[in-house]
C-alpha cells in the first residue's frame, strides 16, 4: 500500500505533488509528507493524519522547488506518527526517498548498518534501506544510479522507490519489485512524474511508461528515461503506453462520495464490460482472452480461483455460475491461504485470478505459485497494465473504470459480469447448456443496466431503512444459492466502512448455531429471490421472526410472502437466478453505504484500509 508521487520538471513541483497525494489517499492515509529541492536544499514536511493535515502545515511557510516527492503512507513498520512518515533522509542529508512496499530483511540489515556507525530516527523499513543505499554509494565511491541495484539486491520484499541525491540534482532514480509504478512523460521530456497509478498526472500527460518487476529507472531532465534490470544491469527499451483514463473518471462528479459514485456508475460499468463481448442476436459472446485458448477452457478438469476479499466475493459467485453453466468444478480459494500451502495443481487446470487493482500481494503470489507449478493463468483485473494482468497467460478487463472508493462495488458487479460471459462462451463451446437457456442468458445480460437503474431507484427507501437500524451492534445476512456470495458482500460492506460488526451465512445454515444470536436487537437482511430456493428462505424468514429479529427482505418487485412478515422490503427487478446478484447486490451497497454516512464514518477511506493491497 501507501501512494508514492514525484515530479521533475519545469513547474512548481508542490501543487502537483499535493494534488497527486490526493488523488492517491485512497492508497493509505494514516501520514503524508514531501520533499522539495531547491537551491541545493531539501525542505521536508511530514505529519501523522491526511494530506489535506500535511497541506495545513504547508500552508505555514512558503515552498518551492521543480523536483518534489511525495508520499501517503499506509503503516507497515511503526505506527503513524509524523517520524515515521516518508520521505526519509539518509544520514549525510543527501539522498532522499518514498517507498511502497516492505524491506523483510530490514532487521539484520539495520544491524549491520548500526554497526557501522548509521543512526536510525525511525521505526521504519524504509530509513534503512535510504541508508543502506547511501552506504553502498560511498564505501564504493560510485552514483545512485550504480548504488542503487547493488542495495536492492541486497533487500528481500517489496518495492515501488523514488530517490533523490541532492549531489546530483538532475536526477531522480526509481525501482520497482512487487509494487506498482508509472512514470509519465511530459511534451518534449521536458517533465516527469513518477506515481504509484496514472490518476496524478493524467491532466499533464497521457504518456506512461509502467515498470515492470525488477527493474530500475533514472529519469533525467531533457535526457529521458534509462530503464536497466536490477539483477544484471541490462538495458531495456522504455514502453510509452498511451492511456485512456480522462480527468472526469477520477473526480466526484457532483456526488458526495466516490463511493456512491461508484454505485451509481453499476449501469454503465456493466455495459461497458460487455460492449462488444455480448452479441445476444447473433448468439455469441466474444472474449479474445478465452477465444485464443478455447481448447484449453473446454478441457479444463477443475478451475482454480484465487482472489481476496470482494474479488473473492465474486470468485464464489463465478464457482456457482461455471459450475451450471459450463459444469466445470470448480474451486475458489484465498489467495493468502492458497499460496502457503502446498496446492495440487494439473496441467488441465486453469487458475483464474479476480482482482480490481491487479496489484493485491497475496493473488500475486498465489499466481506466482501457480505458474511454477505450470497451470495456465488467466487474471480478471480491472486496472489495465496492472501487475496481475500481465503475469497472466490471458485475460480479460472488466472496464469498470477507475474505482477509487476503498469499498468495492462496481468491480465486484462486473467481475460477475466478465466471469458469467466466460462460463458462457465456454457453455457454448462446450454444448454444456441447453440452447434454450443459453440465448435467455444472453439476452437477459443485456437488460442487467436498465435492471440496475431500478434496484437504484429505492434508494430513498433504504435510506429510511438505514436511519432505522444505524445503531445496531450487529447485523446478519442471509442468501441462498447464488446469493449466499452476496450476503458475504453485503456483510464486509457494512463491516468496513460502517465498522459494525455483520456475518454473512447461507440461510438454512442458521439453525446450526448462528440462530442464537437472533433477538429483536438483531437486523437481518435476508435476500429470497424468486428461483433461489423461495420457499425454503421463507421458512427460514419465519423462524428469525418467532426469535423477534428485524427482517429487512430484499425482494423480487411485486413480492407478497416476505412482505407480509418482514419489517421492511427491498424491491429489485425479476432477472433469471445466476444474474440476481448484480441486483441485490446494489441494495446491499445501498444500505451500507447510507449506515455509514449516517454514523459519520470517512466512507471512502474507512479507518485501518487500503484501496490496494500491496503487502502481503
Ligand atoms: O484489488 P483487489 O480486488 O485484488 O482487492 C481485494 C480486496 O483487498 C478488496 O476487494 C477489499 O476487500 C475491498 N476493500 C472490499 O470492499
Amino acid at each position: 500500500m501507501c501512494g508514492i508521487i514525484g515530479y521533475i520538471g519545469m513547474q512548481e513541483a508542490y501543487p502537483i505533488v499535493i494534488k497527486g497525494l490526493k488523488r492517491l489517499e485512497y492508497r493509505g492515509y494514516d501520514s503524508a509528507g514531501i520533499a522539495l529541492y531547491d537551491n541545493d536544499d531539501i525542505q521536508l514536511y511530514k505529519t501523522k493524519g491526511k494530506v489535506a493535515e500535511l497541506e495545513n502545515l504547508v500552508s505555514e511557510t512558503t515552498v518551492s522547488g521543480s523536483i518534489g516527492l511525495g508520499h501517503t503512507r499506509w503503516a507497515t513498520h511503526g505506527v503513524p506518527n509524523d517520524v515515521n512518515s516518508h520521505p526519509h533522509f539518509s544520514n549525510s542529508g543527501d539522498l532522499v526517498i518514498i517507498h511502497n512496499g516492505i524491506i523483510e530483511n530490514y532487521a539484520p540489515l539495520k544491524e549491520e548498518l548500526t554497526k557501522r556507525g548509521y543512526v536510525f530516527h525511525s521505526d521504519t523499513d524504509t530509513e534503512v534501506l535510504v541508508n543502506l543505499i547511501e552506504d553502498v554509494k560511498k564505501s564504493n565511491n560510485i552514483s545512485l544510479f550504480e548504488a542503487l541495484p547493488i542495495a536492492l539486491n541486497q533487500c528481500v520484499g517489496a518495492y515501488a522507490i523514488a530517490v533523490f541525491d541532492r549531489t546530483n540534482p538532475e536526477e531522480v532514480i526509481v525501482a520497482k519489485l512487487g509494487s506498482p509504478l508509472a512514470i509519465g512523460v511530459g511534451a518534449y521530456e521536458k517533465e516527469f512524474f513518477i506515481a504509484s497509478d496514472a490518476s496524478p498526472f493524467i491532466e499533464y500527460t497521457n504518456n506512461a511508461i509502467y515498470l515492470e518487476d525488477g527493474e530500475l529507472a533514472s529519469i533525467k531532465l531533457g535526457q529521458g528515461v534509462e530503464i536497466v534490470k536490477i539483477t544484471d544491469g541490462q538495458n531495456v527499451d522504455p514502453y510509452v503506453q498511451k492511456l485512456q483514463l480522462n480527468l472526469e473518471q477520477i473526480e466526484k462528479g457532483g456526488f458526495d462520495h466516490f463511493m456512491l459514485k461508484e454505485i451509481y456508475e453499476q449501469p454503465n460499468a456493466i455495459l461497458d464490460t460487455y460492449r462488444g463481448r455480448l452479441l445476444p442476436d447473433e448468439g455469441i459472446v466474444k472474449m479474445a482472452g478465452v477465444d485464443d485458448h478455447i481448447e484449453r477452457f473446454t478441457k479444463a478438469k477443475r478451475i482454480i480461483i484465487v482472489a481476496c476479499g470482494t474479488s473473492w466475493h465474486a470468485g464464489l459467485v463465478a464457482e456457482y455460475i461455471f459450475e451450471e453453466f459450463a459444469r466445470i468444478p470448480v474451486e475458489v480459494e484465498y489467495a493468502s491461504e492458497f499460496r502457503y500451502r502446498n496446492p495440487i495443481i494439473d496441467k488441465d487446470d486453469i487458475v483464474i485470478a479476480i482482482s480490481q487493482s491487479g496489484e493485491t500481494a497475496d493473488t500475486m503470489a498465489a499466481l506466482k505459485l501457480a505458474k511454477e507449478k505450470g497451470a495456465f493463468l488467466f487474471g480478471v483485473c480491472n486496472v489495465v497494465g496492472s501487475s496481475i494482468s500481465r503475469i497472466t497467460d490471458a485475460g480479460a478487463y472488466t472496464h469498470a473504470g477507475p474505482e477509487i472508493g476503498v469499498a468495492s462495488t462496481k468491480a465486484f458487479t462486473t467481475q460477475i459480469v466478465v466471469l458469467s460471459l466466460i462460463a458462457l462462451r465456454i457453455a457454448k463451446e462446450k454444448g454444456s447448456m441447453g440452447h434454450k437457456d443459453y440465448h435467455y442468458l444472453l439476452h437477459e445480460m443485456e437488460q442487467i443496466p436498465s435492471k440496475v437503474k431500478i434496484a437504484l431507484e429505492e434508494n430513498d427507501k433504504i435510506k429510511e431503512i438505514a436511519q432505522a437500524y444505524k445503531d445496531a451492534a450487529n447485523f446478519l445476512y442471509l442468501g441462498r444459492g447464488f446469493n449466499f456470495p452476496v450476503a458475504l458482500e453485503g456483510a464486509l460492506k457494512l463491516k468496513e466502512i460502517s465498522y459494525i460488526h455483520a456475518e454473512g451465512y447461507p440461510a438454512a445454515e442458521m439453525k446450526h448455531g448462528p440462530i442464537a444470536l437472533v433477538d429483536e436487537q438483531m437486523p437481518v437482511v435476508v435476500i429470497a429471490t424468486r428461483k433461489g430456493h423461495y420457499e425454503k428462505v421463507v421458512s427460514n424468514i419465519q423462524e428469525l421472526k418467532s426469535r423477534k429479529g428485524k427482517i429487512i427482505g430484499i425482494v423480487p418487485k411485486g413480492d407478497v410472502q416476505v412482505k407480509q412478515i418482514a419489517d421492511h422490503v427491498i424491491e429489485i427487478p425479476e432477472t433469471l437466478e445466476p444474474f440476481t446478484p448484480l441486483l441485490s447486490t446494489i441494495s446491499l451497497q445501498l444500505l451500507s453505504y447510507h449506515i455509514a454516512v449516517l454514523l459519520e464514518k470517512n466512507v471512502d477511506q474507512p479507518r485501518n484500509l487500503a484501496k490496494s493491497v500491496t503487502v502481503e
